[in-house]
Order: C-alpha cells, then structure tokens, then sequence
C-alpha cells in the first residue's frame, strides 16, 4: 500500500482543460464503437449517420456498464445491459419498462472536433472547449505531404514521455544507431527556448552535418534547420529543414527565409490513459514534393524503430522509478526543456483548481 508521502509524489498531474487526441479518424468507423480511456476515463467513440464523432462516458448512468459493450441504433446507442437508450447528447431517450426517463438519466458528452486525421476530444469543462488550441497537424489526404501514421501503448506515466519529447538530447544515446546516428550535436549543443502561451518552441541549427538515412549524399555535408513545438497536454509538432552547406552561417542562427532541399514532417501526441499507462500517437514523413511515397514509408518506418528504443528505456525508467518513488532526481541544464513544460503544467492546473475546474487538479495543487 502507499505511503501518503508515496500518494503525493505519485498523484496524478494533468491538466483537464485540454485537447486531447483519442484516435485516428480511421480508428472510429462507420458502424463500430471505439472504447478509449484517457485520464483514467473511459470513453466510447462513434459517427452518427452524418459523419459526425460523438464521445461519452463509456459508463452507462444505470448500473455503470460499459455503453462500448451496447449497440448502435440509427445515431443512438442502447445499453446491452439493460437496455437504457441514449441519443448523441448523452440523454436517454428510452427506458424499457417504463414511460417516465429521470432527468439524471444521462451519461456526460465531451466536446470533439475531427482534424488533421485526429479525433480530438476536450476533457475538461465543455463551455472552456477552445479550438483554437488545437494545433496545425498533418492531415493523412493533404497532398503537399506523404506520411505514415502509428501508435504505441507503454506502460509508463505520460510525464516521462513527454520529458523525453522535451530533450533531445537523448537522440545521441538512445538512438545513436537510429535517429541520432552521426549527429553527436543532439547532445553537446543546446537548443534555443522559448516558452509559448501553453508550450515551448525549440530550434537549433546544425551546421556541416553528414546525411540522414532519409536524405543527403554520402559525403556531402548540409546544414539542418530544426524547429518544434511541445505544447500541453503533450504534442509535439516538428518540421526539420535541410539546406545547403553555408546557409546556417549566412543566416546568423536565424530561421532561413529561403527554400529548403528538404523538409520532414512529425506529429506526435502523447496521451495520459492511467496513472501508469499512456498511448502514443505518431506520424513521420515528409513534403510530397521530396519524400516519395515509398520513401515516406520508409521514413516512418526507421522513425518506428527508434521510437520502440525510447518505450523500451522509458518503461524500465518507470520500473526504477516505482522501487522507490521518494528518489530524487538530479536536474541538470539538459533538463531545461523537460522544466519548463512541467511548469507549465502545474500552472495550468493550479489555475484549473482556482476556477474549480475538476477534483484532480484540486488534488494535485
Ligand atoms: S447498466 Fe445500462 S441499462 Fe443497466
Ligand atoms: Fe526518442
């Protein structure tokens, strides 16, 4: 059992107030019912007969069955259990047996919008839902790009993930034979912050690098542009450009204004399902005009493969982590990134819980 001390450092942290992604427009279908978890909520995911995706509680309000378990009738979803009916607002509509339907007789809806191939879903209070905080991601159609698209479930606190996405440091470690290959930079030279309205954006350059496994001639020599935003809950949005050899310094650590030879694209979302288990979004590719088809899937797939190195040390990190949840951690100026984000996390949620928005930012405060 834990400690109260334990209970504390282990508290669940995130903020409610947020997009978060639930799936892949693909993974909701025509006629099926999705059953997703996030923030320890379960969640059922379907399309009315017009398209549109409706989330509720995957929880029925009668005896709490999981509605994921029911079935679809027309744009309603009735309760297998039961039988209890509920229209797309969460309603119920129908209760066998008996004419009058108690107004509690609702499960809660949550707020969603279908974008960039993503199915968002807003968990906090639905009159704060702001689209506006939805970022620009890659749409799967959009012809200017070609990517591949994955998802990976670990068995780790979303935070470690993110931290990981906050410092890329790690590319020259974890990575050294994927990602990071030849590129010793990732670690000895250290991005330029700046903290956005909910993130931070990093950008560095890299100067005279060798050529990746996607782009570049063996032997020639390129200067790389790198740029990202982490934004809150946990996404990330990067667009590398690659330039000739010279254009770093002509451009005095600036953002070059001209045409890249190359640009890769990478969306990610990282999605706190329990205290202990997170989901992991992701595409990989680059502009259609540089990246085949083919070569966009090979991208994707190379990307895969590191991306299984990061689960594999972030899962035994969490494992560590566990066996003695009182150890500190010794902070150091790569961890720059990582302490910045998670600031702006605890502000986020300490504001939530100085509106009253929700019972675990008022715990975690
Ligand atoms: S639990 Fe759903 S109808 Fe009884
Ligand atoms: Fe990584």
């Amino acid at each position: 059992m834990k400690t109260p001390a334990a209970w504390r450092r282990n508290r669940p942290m995130w903020v409610r107030n947020a997009w978060y992604v639930a799936a892949w427009s693909h993974e909701v279908a025509d006629d099926g019912l999705l059953a997703r978890t996030i923030m320890n909520e379960p969640l059922v995911l379907y399309r009315t007969g017009g398209g549109t995706v409706v989330a509720m509680e995957d929880r029925c309000c009668h005896r709490l069955a999981p509605l994921s378990l029911g079935r679809r009738e027309g744009d309603d979803l009735r309760c297998m259990y039961h039988g209890l009916k509920f229209g797309p607002d969460g309603r119920c509509n129908e209760i066998p047996g008996q004419t009058t339907i108690p107004a509690r007789a609702v499960v809660r809806g949550y707020p969603v919008v279908e974008r960039g191939s993503w199915i968002w879903v807003w968990m906090g209070e639905a009159a704060r839902a702001d689209v506006s905080q939805i970022p620009e991601t890659i749409a799967a159609s959009d012809p200017d790009w070609n990517i591949g698209m994955g998802c990976l479930d670990y068995a780790a606190n979303y935070q470690l993930i993110n931290d990981n996405l906050l410092d890329l440091s790690h590319l020259a470690f974890v990575h050294e034979n994927t990602l990071g290959r030849g590129t010793p930079q990732w670690a000895t030279e250290q991005p330029i912050r700046a903290r956005l309205d909910r993130g931070v954006r990093f950008q560095r350059r890299f100067r005279g690098r060798g050529p990746s496994h996607y782009f570049g001639k063996p032997g020639e020599r390129y200067d790389m542009w790198h740029s990202y935003d982490f934004l809150v809950p946990g996404l990330f949005i990067q667009r590398p450009a690659w330039y000739p050899l010279g254009t770093a310094k002509r451009c005095d650590g600036k953002a070059p204004a001209e045409e890249p030879l190359f640009v890769r694209c990478d969306d990610q979302a990282v999605i706190p399902v329990t205290d202990r288990s997170s989901r992991y979004f992701y595409s990989a590719g680059g502009r259609s005009k540089d990246a085949s088809l083919e070569l966009a899937g090979e991208i994707f797939r190379f990307t895969e493969v590191a991306f299984h190195e990061d689960k594999v040390i972030i899962e035994a990190q969490q494992k560590v982590i566990d066996q003695d949840p009182g150890r500190q951690m010794l902070s150091l100026s790569m961890d720059g990134g990582p302490n910045l984000f998670r600031g702006i996390v605890r502000e986020l949620i300490a504001a939530e819980t100085s509106i009253g928005g929700g019972a675990e930012a008022a715990r975690a405060g």
